[in-house]
């Protein structure tokens, strides 16, 4: 393993002023988007949809320091002949790949998942570095309910994450590591930051044991925030002052940086908490999005599948990448969205 490679590119995923694309829906995923904007799922609507994204010349190269990709796109090319994975690096971000190969029910565990993919993974990961790739994800999903998570998912899911981590590092590859707790319940804030603080101690736990070298890896969690359906709201303040306290609780310093999924906020949220937890400031590593739906819901809008939109759904990426290119500075104020609006 070369660390200092791994570290690397770890700190260039975290750059301040940039964050990454998470470009990597699955193909029932990108359908359910697709659905929402009348557009068939077809190999090339996902192509041409993601060529637009990555042809948002100014956006790329100014505020994503990398996009994870899904297998299918890794072997994509665009309508003129250049592989995507070109188009991506010629704007100086990153490609990722996401490697998981999505979840399965967890045996006597009623309502609850495992991430599957191991099984194969030391021989796919050498064919995507040839491919481009630097850094990998592995999405491992807790869900809070009645009685849930168990121990059982909370470790089973934490050793997989871990065991990814490891094979991604033996192959100069940095993993994404997302122990993702799902804001999809009725539960409050504080429900939240509790199993969040479990899977997370869990997580750094099956990390230290498996011999993963923190600062060649990126942390990719959720916020501590009520979940979608809890009528007890929590605030921006509220939001950024309990992430970062238990991030700070629960996560070494030796990691290089930490990117936030969005998780079903609205875009503007997304933002506004990322912004509001780097004015807290004075955090051992850098805070920054690996967003999907935040960055991705308004030009999927204004596409609609039509050859004449791409242009504004190019707008709508810059703008969604530009204000949390300023989030991840502290820097993003709520009338900048006016402005553009
Ligand atoms: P969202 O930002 O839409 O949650 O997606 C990020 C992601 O990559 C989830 O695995």
């Amino acid at each position: 393993m070369n660390l200092d490679e791994l570290n690397r590119v770890a700190n260039a995923m975290v750059t301040p002023g940039k964050g990454i694309l998470a470009a990597d829906e699955s193909t029932g995923t990108i359908k359910r988007r697709f659905d929402a904007i009348g557009v068939e799922n077809t190999e090339d609507n996902r192509r041409d949809y993601r060529e637009l994204l990555f042809r948002s010349t100014e956006a790329m190269r100014d505020c994503i320091s990398g996009v994870i990709l899904y297998d299918e796109t890794i072997w994509q090319k665009a309508r003129d002949g250049t592989p995507l994975v070109k188009l991506i690096e010629q704007t100086g971000a990153i490609p990722g790949i996401k490697v998981d190969e999505g979840t399965k029910p967890l045996p006597g565990c009623p309502n609850e998942v495992v991430t599957i993919g191991l099984d194969k993974l030391t021989e796919r990961l050498p064919k995507y570095l040839e491919q481009g790739a630097r850094f990998a994800k592995w999405r491992a999903v807790i869900d809070i309910g009645p009685g849930i998570p168990t121990h059982t998912a909370i470790h089973a899911n934490a050793h997989a994450l871990a065991r990814y981590a490891a094979l991604c590092q033996a192959a100069g590859i940095v993993p994404i590591v997302e122990p993702e707790v799902l804001m999809d319940g009725d539960n409050d804030i504080d429900r939240c930051y509790e199993v969040t603080q479990w899977m997370l101690k869990e997580t750094f736990h099956e990390l230290y044991y498996n011999r993963v070298a923190l600062e060649g890896m990126v942390l990719k969690p959720n916020m501590a925030i009520a979940g979608k359906k809890s009528p007890k709201r929590a605030g921006v303040d509220e939001v950024a002052e309990k992430t970062v306290r238990l991030l700070k609780a629960c996560v070494p310093a030796a990691v290089p940086g930490i990117a936030f999924l969005s998780g079903g906020q609205s875009d503007e949220e997304a933002t506004a908490h990322l912004d509001a937890m780097n004015r807290i400031g004075n955090l051992p590593w850098k805070l920054t999005f690996s967003y999907g739906r935040a960055l991705q819901a308004a030009p999927q809008k204004a596409w609609s599948g039509r050859p004449e939109n791409v242009a504004a759904a190019q707008r709508a990426f810059t703008h969604r990448a530009r204000m949390n290119g300023l989030a991840t500075r502290g820097q993003w104020r709520a009338d900048l969205e006016r402005k553009a609006a």
